[in-house]
């Protein structure tokens, strides 16, 4: 089972991505987590992504297929793709890798999602929280080891308007492309009631598959 899962920027896809990886036997790939893992390592490569991204703007789509094969090439898997693809061309070519089952399309308003982004912390070892919805118990220190949580450069107010037109732009043939395979979520409950949703529905898979079809 390979899937997709969709959203603005905020709507929650890598809370909910975690939390589907655990439960489920599927590879959590995220083209956003493998861009900032090139720049922590401070190449050419990365120094170049940096900029981009802290503009808002996309990485171009040779550069996340690249890292996308050389990802997937490790193991034959399950797979979850989060972030992934992102435009018509991007969606194309999975297609020519590998055969999606379903794309789960977070939907949650404008109005939520900046509070969700410029509110947002992270922690070096890949743990993220909430300044409101998903506290850690010491304030500005990761739960898991202790170290001091940090924001992503690209979660200003300024980069998310740019980030979210974008995002919009790329929506409608993404949509139209998916029409059939594509599942609406509501990302606006609550975490644990946004992840209930979503275990109904993979828990389901081959029962909702034939409903599809
Ligand atoms: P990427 O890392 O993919 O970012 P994004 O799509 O903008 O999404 P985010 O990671 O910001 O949000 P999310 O939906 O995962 O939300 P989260 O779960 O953290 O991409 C970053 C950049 O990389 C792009 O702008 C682009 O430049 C580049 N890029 C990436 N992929 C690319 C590609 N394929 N092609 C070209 N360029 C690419 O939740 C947000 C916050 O809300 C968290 O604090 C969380 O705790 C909280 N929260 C989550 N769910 C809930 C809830 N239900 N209720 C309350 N709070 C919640």
């Amino acid at each position: 089972m390979n899937i997709i899962i969709f959203g603005p920027p905020g709507s929650g896809k890598g809370t909910q991505a975690e939390l589907i990886e655990k439960e489920f036997n599927l590879r959590h790939i995220s083209t956003g987590d493998l861009i900032r893992n090139e720049i922590s390592k401070e190449s050419k490569l990365g120094k170049e992504m940096k900029e981009i991204i802290a503009k808002g703007e996309l990485v171009p789509s040779e550069i996340i297929s690249r890292m996308l094969v050389e990802k997937l090439s490790t193991e034959k898997i399950n797979n979850l793709f989060d972030g992934f693809p992102r435009t018509l061309m991007q969606a194309k070519f999975l297609d020519v890798v590998l055969n999606i089952d379903l794309v789960l399309n977070i939907e949650v308003s404008k109005e939520l999602l900046e509070e969700r982004i410029t509110k947002r912390w992270y922690c070096s070892c890949g743990a993220s929280y909430h300044e409101i919805y998903k506290k850690p118990k010491k304030k500005g220190f990761c739960d898991i080891c202790g170290k001091k949580l940090f924001q992503r450069e690209d979660d200003t107010k300024e980069t998310l308007k740019n980030r979210l037109e974008i995002y919009e732009s790329q929506l409608k043939p993404l949509r139209d492309y998916y029409k059939m395979k594509m599942i609406k979520i509501n990302g606006e409950q609550e975490i644990e009631k946004v992840f209930s949703d979503i275990k109904f529905l993979l828990s389901n898979f081959e029962k909702l598959k034939n409903q599809i079809n």
